[in-house]
């Protein structure tokens, strides 16, 4: 339904020279950036808030992917879509209340909005909001680091989205997060997989352009398609 889009995570990023790494991913065709929004008590990790993210608007062109990993979403989001992002996903997870506010709030900024759900939540835990967002975020690994293996049982719950999709017409592209690379980009889109982030197998290679290329080359092989 939707092509297959490349989405680095700057969490793997070399923040001593980002404009250089936000320039490679640009060049290495990128779709967009995908950006982790950790608050240490979400997950046990904190990484940045929306000055970082206005900075990183400031430096690139690509479509800003922020993904709150946070336990109140609302409080921030006139803060990150100031900030630039175009899409904005939360997590089903969180401690709000009336997510179908927050998506509202969300798309009040012309934002796109996504809800993403943890390898332990069930994909029934968003069923009331498939048909107000854009995106569905699948975790692969349990959110907070990068750099974790990829859990393929959660390719189970990207086909049961797929299969829900289709049968009720839903328009959400699915984005799976955490352990892909040039190896596992094969099954996750095999299952239905369209938005892949990447952060370790991106930013962490010497040739970012190579490492997006290769990811390209295996979808479509995976596919038995040209992207
Ligand atoms: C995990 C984050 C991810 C992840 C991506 O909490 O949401 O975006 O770190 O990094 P890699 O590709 O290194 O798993
Ligand atoms: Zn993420």
């Amino acid at each position: 339904m939707y092509p297959i889009r490349i989405a680095p995570s700057i969490i793997a990023a070399d923040f001593g020279y980002l404009r250089a790494d936000l320039a490679r991913a640009e060049q290495a065709g990128a779709d967009m950036l995908h950006i982790d929004i950790m608050d240490g008590h979400f997950v046990p990790n904190i990484t940045f808030g929306p000055a970082i993210v206005a900075t990183i608007k400031s430096l690139t062109k690509l479509p800003l992917d922020v993904h709150l990993m946070i336990s109140r979403p609302r409080k921030f989001i006139t803060a990150f879509a100031e900030a630039g992002a175009s899409n904005i996903t939360f997590h089903v997870e969180c401690e709000d209340a009336h997510l179908n506010v927050t998506i509202a709030e969300i798309h009040s900024f012309g934002c796109t909005a996504g809800l993403s759900i943890k390898p332990k939540t069930p994909l029934s835990a968003v069923g009331d909001y498939l048909n107000q967002i854009s995106r569905l975020l699948i975790m692969t690994v349990e959110p907070g680091f990068g750099g974790q293996k990829f859990m393929p049982a959660m390719l189970e719950k990207v086909k049961e989205a797929v299969a829900l999709r289709e049968a009720k017409k839903y328009k959400f592209d699915i984005e799976v997060d955490g352990g892909l690379d040039k190896y596992t980009i094969w099954p996750s889109v095999q299952a239905g997989a369209e938005v892949i982030v990447a952060g370790t197998a991106i930013f962490g290679q010497p040739d970012a352009e190579q490492a997006i290329r290769e990811m390209r080359e295996a979808a479509a092989t995976a596919l038995g398609r040209p992207l």
